[in-house]
């Protein structure tokens, strides 16, 4: 990688950094281990850091933590902003879902997830239109006590949220007690873990974002009681069984978040964040959602410790809020959603 792949980024770390409400004296930790896909952010963050006058530090961490020890801890817990570039710890998918994070989160920090390629950073870019999406439609996920998803293909299945959260994420982590990912668009919350029924069909082009792909084959997944009692289908099938299997914990069988993408300017070809955020489409997750952040409509605050997450995010598809339906194929229903 050319010397200069930091350099050339700086301002649009700066700008992010902003965003964020970072100012002059605030300590900011950047976060990452040996094996982080973008190490040219890291410079490039720290750069933009000192710019802005705040003091920055960069903790790379040996590719093996658990994000458990006392120096890990402290730092995150006594940093102003914490930038997370790494996908420690191995084993549960992310650092968004540890104690140390949330710890964090409870003790003020604002923490910001930066991860996708460059191209994404620049093209989901945080803006306004997506904030306010993502605000009312939290505002509309926190009030409902039952969530119903529809789709042509056979999906008709319902979710209970009594006293969940409803959250959003707009890519800005600008309060104490706020995480975001930079960059991202949606509205979820962690449906209770032993509500789901019905069915749940994949079909080929959707997204199965455990597994890193797009599906070839349609998946249809029977549930009962909050767990998944059957998959039925071709190879993806097998691969989600393989997946869900090599975890085994009770909550790898059981939902983790639901919800929906609000940016329009999410590449469906490209699997990651983009998935997750594309305008009108519903995703439901498999697994672990004890993220849970102080912040207003921020974290899920679910109940369930499974070692598995996989996101699967769904085109050509519906979905209702307490019986009224707010979500047709993709197009919404509501207007303050568009
Ligand atoms: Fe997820």
């Amino acid at each position: 990688m050319s010397a200069y792949a930091s350099a050339d980024i700086v301002d649009a770390f700066r700008n992010q950094l902003e965003l964020c409400k970072l100012a002059k004296g605030e300590t900011v930790l950047i976060f990452t281990d040996p094996r982080y896909v973008r190490p040219e952010y890291v410079p490039a963050a720290f750069a933009a850091a000192r710019t802005l006058g705040a003091e920055a530090y960069v903790m790379i961490s040996q590719g093996d933590q658990m994000l458990e020890d006392n120096l890990v801890c402290s730092a995150w817990n006594n940093a102003d902003m914490v930038l997370g570039m790494s996908m420690l710890p191995r084993g549960i998918g992310s650092w968004i879902y540890t104690e140390t994070s949330n710890n964090a989160l409870r003790s003020g920090a604002r923490i910001l997830m930066v991860q996708e390629p460059f191209d994404g950073l620049k093209r989901m870019f945080p803006n306004e239109t997506i904030r306010r999406r993502g605000l009312i439609g939290a505002q509309m996920m926190e009030e409902a006590k039952e969530i119903r998803i529809t789709s042509a293909s056979g999906s008709d299945y319902v979710m209970r949220k009594d006293g969940r959260k409803g959250a959003y994420q707009c890519g800005i982590a600008d309060e104490p007690g706020r995480w975001d990912h930079w960059p991202s668009g949606m509205v979820y919350c962690a449906p209770i873990e032993d509500s789901a029924e019905g069915i749940y069909v994949i079909e080929p082009g959707d997204v199965l974002l455990g597994l890193w792909r797009h599906a070839t084959t349609k998946v249809k997944l029977t549930l009962e009681k909050g767990r998944i009692k059957k998959i039925e289908g071709g190879s993806d099938a097998y691969l989600l069984q393989d997946y869900l299997d090599s975890h085994g914990d009770d909550g790898a069988y059981r939902l983790s978040h639901a919800g929906w993408g609000t940016d329009e300017r999410a590449d469906w070809g490209s699997v990651g964040m983009d998935s997750e955020s594309k305008y009108g489409t519903v995703l439901v997750a498999i697994g672990r959602n004890i993220l849970d952040a102080p912040a207003k409509h921020c974290g899920m605050a679910g109940e369930n410790w499974s070692t598995a997450h996989c996101d699967i995010c769904c085109r050509n598809t519906s979905l209702w809020l307490d019986g009224k339906q707010i979500l047709e194929n993709e197009k919404f229903l509501i207007p303050d959603l568009r």
